[in-house]
């Protein structure tokens, strides 16, 4: 039993009004402590922002050139990376257990490369995603694809289990090769995501009117990266779509195929936490490039 508290002078800072204070990111105020907890491991309180590093290419096209040996090209670049986004198989094989940030797990799967990929299908359960500690788990989300509809139920199933414990959905809005990247079908898309529950969005960034997409989106958005492009035009990118509202990158081959992608990553850091702008943040990366070689 603790000793009777039998001090007399306690104080309850009367004066003091107790403040309530609203979550940091957009639209997440109504959800509980644990999903805000959680998210908080993958946006970083003090600016707001994330730099995810996405390696789950493997789950439908195998060995993703930058990506045939994790544990020697990414490991590395773990330290860099506010959240990782990536597969259970790869997580529990090769990322060290250690890792303190937030951790996205890919829950949809089934076609390969070899197949159509919007006939995705849940592939996790929640208590694995519980179980990894995971602070969201991710779905691919065919707006317009062919199999639309079973890929929304798939989120929207996610939606279901998540809230139950807690655990945030990112609705990856995936774009078929027949579809046209636009702002139009972005903002469709992205809101299509956020109205049946996605936590927050991921997406591409288009040109012109991004701003009409993060605006249209009551939740948070990330960009992917997509297809390998110059670093000084990946960094653009990065920018660009920061300054026009979105929450992150969610980038992969742009770091991990890039010259240095030690570099690059500290180099995409800058620019989204630090609104660097990036022909600076080039330079630096052009900097860390030439000491390693003279080294
Ligand atoms: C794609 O389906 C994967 O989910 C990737 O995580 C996503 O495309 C981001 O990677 P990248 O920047 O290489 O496009």
């Amino acid at each position: 039993m603790p000793e009777a508290d039998e001090r007399k002078e306690k104080n309850f800072f009367p004066e003091i009004t107790q403040k309530n204070r609203a979550f940091f990111l957009k639209g997440c105020n109504n959800f509980d402590w644990g999903t805000k907890n959680r998210l908080s491991k993958i946006f970083n309180p003090a600016t707001e922002k994330t730099v995810m590093l996405a390696i789950d290419h493997g789950y439908f096209q195998g060995p993703t050139t930058g990506l045939e040996r994790i544990d020697v090209t990414i490991v590395p670049l773990l330290q860099y990376s506010d959240t990782l986004m990536l597969t259970r198989g790869i997580l529990r094989s090769i990322i060290p257990p250690t890792y303190p940030n937030g951790i996205v797990v890919r829950a949809s799967g089934g076609p390969t490369v070899l197949k159509e990929l919007s006939n995705e299908q849940i592939a996790m359960d929640i208590e694995d995603a519980i179980r990894l500690n995971a602070a969201a788990v991710a779905v691919q989300v065919f707006i317009g694809g062919e199999y639309e509809t079973q890929s929304v139920h798939n989120m929207t199933k996610l939606v279901d289990m998540g809230q139950r414990y807690g655990i945030g959905v990112l609705g990856v809005t995936a774009v078929g090769k027949e579809l046209v990247r636009d702002a139009k079908y972005m903002r469709l898309a992205c809101r299509v995501c956020a109205e049946l529950g996605a936590t927050y969005v991921k997406t591409y960034y288009v040109e012109p009117d991004f701003d009409t997409v993060t605006a249209s989106c009551p939740v948070p958005i990330v960009i992917a990266g997509g297809k390998k492009i110059p670093e000084p035009d990946a960094l653009k990118m990065a920018y660009n779509a920061i300054q026009q509202g979105a929450s992150g990158v969610d980038m992969g081959r742009n770091i991990f195929q890039a010259e240095n992608p030690v570099a690059m990553i500290q180099a995409v850091r800058m620019v989204v936490h630090k609104n660097v702008k990036p022909q600076e943040a080039y330079e630096y990366y052009r900097g860390k490039i030439a000491q390693k070689n003279k080294g």
